[in-house]
C-alpha cells in the first residue's frame, strides 16, 4: 500500500516537513511504499476557476498540480501537514487542495481512502485544531476517510517539535490510527 505526505511549509528542513519525515520513515519500516510532496520545492500556483477541469480531468493552468494529483490518486492513504499561519492551514496548502479539484470531477478518485491531518505551531494553542479542521473540511468534501490519533484530531504539535513529547505523541498517534485502519481494510 502507498501513502503520500504532504509538507504544507514553504521552509525546507522545517518542523512540517521533519514531521512528514518521521511519519513516512514510520510507514516505510511497515512495509508501505511513500511518496513525499514539500511544498518547499513544489510551486502550485492559486486556481483561478478557469473550469477547465469541468470539462478535462486536469488544470490547465499547472503542470505541478497534475503532477501531485496523480500521486495522490494511486495513494491509499494521505497525510496532510501544515504549519499554523494565523490560525489556518498555509497558502501554499490552500493552493495545493484546491488545485485537486480536477480529481473531484473525475468521478471522486479520492473517495474511500484513508486520510489525516498534522499541525504545527509556535504557540501551544496558536491554531492546531482550527488548521486541522480546514485540512478535514477538505478530505471530507473528497469523500476521503478521516482518522485522528485514537483521542482527539491528529498531530497537534508546538514548535520546536523535540520539547513537545505531548505533540510528538498525536503525531504518533495519528500514525496508529491510520496503519491500524490500513491494515484491517488490506487484511
Ligand atoms: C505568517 C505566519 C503566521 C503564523 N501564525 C501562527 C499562528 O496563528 N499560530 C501559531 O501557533 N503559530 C503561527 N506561526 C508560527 C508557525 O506556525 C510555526 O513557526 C511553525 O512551526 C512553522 O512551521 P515550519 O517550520 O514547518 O515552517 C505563524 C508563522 C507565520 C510565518
Amino acid at each position: 500500500m502507498k501513502i503520500a505526505g504532504i509538507s504544507g511549509s514553504p521552509r525546507k528542513n522545517g518542523s512540517t516537513e521533519s514531521i512528514i519525515r518521521h511519519c513516512l520513515s514510520f510507514f516505510q519500516e511497515n512495509g508501505y511504499a511513500t511518496d513525499l510532496i514539500s511544498l518547499h520545492e513544489t510551486k502550485i500556483s492559486p486556481c483561478i476557476h478557469c473550469d477547465f477541469c469541468k470539462e478535462k480531468p486536469w488544470c490547465s493552468q499547472d503542470e505541478e498540480a497534475n503532477r501531485v494529483n496523480t500521486i495522490l490518486a494511486d495513494a491509499d492513504a494521505i497525510l496532510v501537514a501544515s504549519p499554523v499561519y494565523f490560525g489556518c492551514m498555509t497558502g501554499q496548502l490552500k493552493c495545493l487542495l484546491d488545485k485537486t479539484r480536477p480529481l473531484r470531477r473525475d468521478g471522486m478518485k479520492l473517495k474511500g481512502k484513508i486520510g489525516a491531518a498534522i499541525a504545527t505551531g509556535g504557540s501551544r494553542n496558536g491554531g492546531q485544531e482550527l488548521t486541522i479542521q480546514n485540512i478535514h473540511a477538505w478530505m471530507l468534501v473528497q469523500g476521503i476517510i478521516i482518522v485522528g490519533d485514537n483521542n482527539h484530531f491528529g498531530g497537534t504539535v508546538h514548535t520546536p517539535f523535540k520539547d513537545d513529547p505531548a505533540g510528538l505523541g498525536t503525531v504518533d498517534g495519528t500514525l496508529t490510527a491510520m496503519h491500524s485502519l490500513l491494515s484491517r481494510i488490506s487484511g
